[in-house]
């Protein structure tokens, strides 16, 4: 091996100084974007068909747990009309189908990587990790990065599933190739229904929809173009939402329930209605809110989750109304951007079961019932650029695999509650801070309440320019270790990722690495 990848990053900052620059700079320099499609070639937005992804089967059921097999693999998808785009789907779905679970019940998931040898343009080996995003699970089933499952291996994933009712996501977590792997398409929902939500009279079933938004750029042919601009992100000019660029969905004359999950890799967003129109936000990443809070608009940064209602019973059949985008600062943006998909109102008989946003929603949600008198330890993490480096205190993930991944960032107990500060102290990018494993409480942005969106446990927080923020988590039934890192695929992947260990007095630690893949066998797993 000659230059290291830490190397490579410095020299192609040092190059661009890309991240030295305000992000809204001309982008028509990049080299890797010369062959990017023609504007006038893509679909124009509104024009294409709503679709929500299938719900995935599991292969068995016993008394406790729900058994499903997915195998990741290309698949040929007609984004653009005419043109077939290759992706990597779960099952070879883009989005990956989506699991249906219910407090309670266990799920088993087995991970077969039936993905190519190598990347076709960008070379690399798509080792993967597999991880459920919003799930406490073991550390040898939460996608640790380096916990890898090559091509020819597979992997059974074990989860628990005991946790309040949540939108939760599952994702490649493959070391250092977690943004191109997620940009080719793995990446899907896993729903989590509990006894508390399904009887709530909000919007279910049909009238409960994810929404799972990520942005793509294409070549001339069709296929996808990844740029990382100089290691700042990637900004697509092509808005999907499940799937399709910029649809347009069908809607009927009562309240629908949106889950909405910004599936990156980079872009934040903030949404509004064109016509002003409030949406209620009912719940955030870890499940209902204890109480729903209206606004005319939020902002939502990568791997972010939060349930909106919005009520179309006021509009006459055939009005339309579009989900736009008020870009957030240091995205790079382009025409359509501010697109994200429209409405159409039908005059369609509907059922008024699940017709409202109740007052209350979960007024005992154990993670907001956190006090701050509580913590038993106050840290600090700040998410920085240092040596050419995305940081974490300084740290990269390449400094905990050189340590043989004994590097931690903290220590916390077993069911201790500690106060964590998280700190962006640029003005030139934001980062979306993710900690795998608990929920949390916010406690505070910048000196200031928590904004009206955040107002839920949550397990990924906004760090916008200059920000700070101050969260309540307890380390209920923890232990071993578990991530922290920037959700924007970018910055994590090169290398703003650490790790903490959880530690219980009485047990030693389970390892991330104490469940290996295992190579396939000859013929059909
Ligand atoms: Cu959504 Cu560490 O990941
Ligand atoms: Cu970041």
């Amino acid at each position: 091996m000659g230059l290291s990848r830490r190397d490579v990053m410095k020299m192609s900052v040092l190059a661009g100084a890309a991240v030295a620059l305000p992000l809204e700079r001309s982008v028509s320099g990049s080299l890797a974007q010369a062959n990017r499609i023609a504007e006038s070639a893509l679909p124009q937005p509104f024009t294409q068909p709503f679709t929500v992804p299938s719900v995935i089967s599991p292969v068995r059921s016993d008394s406790t747990t729900d058994y499903y097999r997915v195998s990741m693999e290309p698949t040929q998808v007609e984004l653009i009309p005419g043109l077939q785009t290759m992706m990597w789907g779960y099952n070879g779905q883009v989005p990956g189908p989506t699991f249906q679970t219910t407090q309670g019940r266990k799920a088993v998931v087995r991970q077969i990587n039936n993905l190519p040898s190598r990347h076709p343009t960008l070379g690399y080996t798509p080792w993967t990790s597999v991880h459920l995003h919003g799930s406490a699970s073991l550390p040898e089933y939460d996608g640790y990065a380096s916990d890898i499952t090559n091509p020819g291996q597979w992997k059974d994933y074990r989860y628990p599933n005991y946790q309040p009712a949540r939108t939760l996501w599952y994702h490649d977590h493959g070391v250092h190739h977690t943004a191109e792997n997620v940009y080719m398409g793995l990446a899907g929902f896993y729903l989590m229904h509990d006894p508390l939500e399904m009887k709530l009279a909000i919007p279910h079933g049909e009238y409960d929809v994810p929404l799972i938004v990520t942005d793509k750029m294409f070549n001339s042919d069709g296929s996808l173009l990844f740029d990382t601009n100089g290691g700042s992100g990637f900004y697509g000019d092509v808005i999907t939402v499940n799937g399709r660029v910029w649809p347009t969905m069908k809607v009927k004359k009562r309240k629908y329930r949106f889950r909405i999950l910004n599936g990156g890799p980079s872009r934040s967003y903030k949404w509004f209605l064109d016509n002003g129109a409030s949406m209620t936000v009912i719940a955030t990443d870890a499940g209902l809110m204890p109480k729903p809070q209206s606004v005319k608009s939020f902002r939502q940064g990568v791997a972010e989750r939060y349930e909106v209602v919005i009520d179309f019973a006021k509009y006459a059949a055939g009005t339309k109304i579009r989900l736009l985008n008020d870009s957030p600062k240091n995205n790079i943006n382009f025409t359509n951007t501010d697109k994200v998909m429209q409405f159409e109102v039908v005059g369609d008989a509907f059922s008024t079961a699940g017709n409202s946003i109740p007052g209350s929603l979960y007024p005992s949600q154990p993670t907001m019932a956190l006090k701050t008198n509580q913590a038993v330890k106050k840290r600090t993490f700040d998410f920085i650029r240092q040596n050419g480096n995305w940081t974490v205190n300084g740290k990269t993930w390449d400094d905990v695999v050189a340590s043989g991944f004994t590097s931690i960032l903290a220590d916390p107990q077993t069911d201790s509650v500690e106060l964590w500060e998280l700190r962006n102290p640029s003005g030139g990018w934001h980062h979306p801070a993710h900690i795998h494993f608990i929920d949390f409480k916010v406690v505070s942005r910048n000196g200031q309440p928590p904004l009206p969106h955040e107002q839920g446990a949550k397990d990924v927080i906004f760090l916008g320019e200059n920000e700070s923020v101050q969260l309540l988590m307890k380390f209920e039934k923890g232990r071993g270790k578990y991530m922290i890192h920037c959700h924007n695929l970018v910055h994590e992947d090169h290398d703003m990722m650490g790790q903490f260990e959880i530690k219980d007095p009485l047990r030693a630690s389970e390892g991330p690495f104490d469940a290996p893949a295992i190579p396939l066998p000859e013929g059909d797993l």
